[in-house]
């Protein structure tokens, strides 16, 4: 558990682009937040992009994809930055995305 005011994660204008046929989807469009040890709920309508936030945090979104943000850190892991083993530990055991649909896409 990490201790008091550590923050957990930091984000700040995260993006997320799906490029696709019909041109780009920006699934999530500059997000900024900080998290210590407590919960955050994000709420939005279907399609706001709330599974995609997820699994940026992560580095988890599918390909081709576009993640881009000013800062993205999850327990001191630079995530954009970060070589795979480093972001297959984290995801592995430090931190997980649990989808309410692990089926979908
Ligand atoms: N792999 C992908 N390729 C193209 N577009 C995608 C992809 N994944 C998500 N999208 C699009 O990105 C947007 C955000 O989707 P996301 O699944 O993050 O929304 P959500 O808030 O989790 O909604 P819900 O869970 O209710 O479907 C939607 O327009 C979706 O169609
Ligand atoms: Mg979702």
């Amino acid at each position: 558990m990490a201790e008091a005011g550590r923050p957990l994660v930091g984000v700040a204008d995260l993006r997320v682009r799906f490029p696709t046929p019909r041109g780009p989807i920006d699934a999530v469009r500059g997000v900024s937040f900080t998290l210590g040890a407590e919960r955050l709920d994000i709420v939005g309508e279907s399609g706001s992009g709330r599974s995609t936030l997820g699994r940026a945090l992560l580095q988890l979104v599918p390909p081709p994809d576009e993640v881009a943000a000013e800062r993205l850190v999850v327990d001191d892991i630079d995530v954009l930055r970060a070589d795979p083993g480093t972001l297959r530990e984290l995801s592995g055991g430090r931190a997980s995305v649990v989808l309410q649909d692990p089926n979908s896409p």
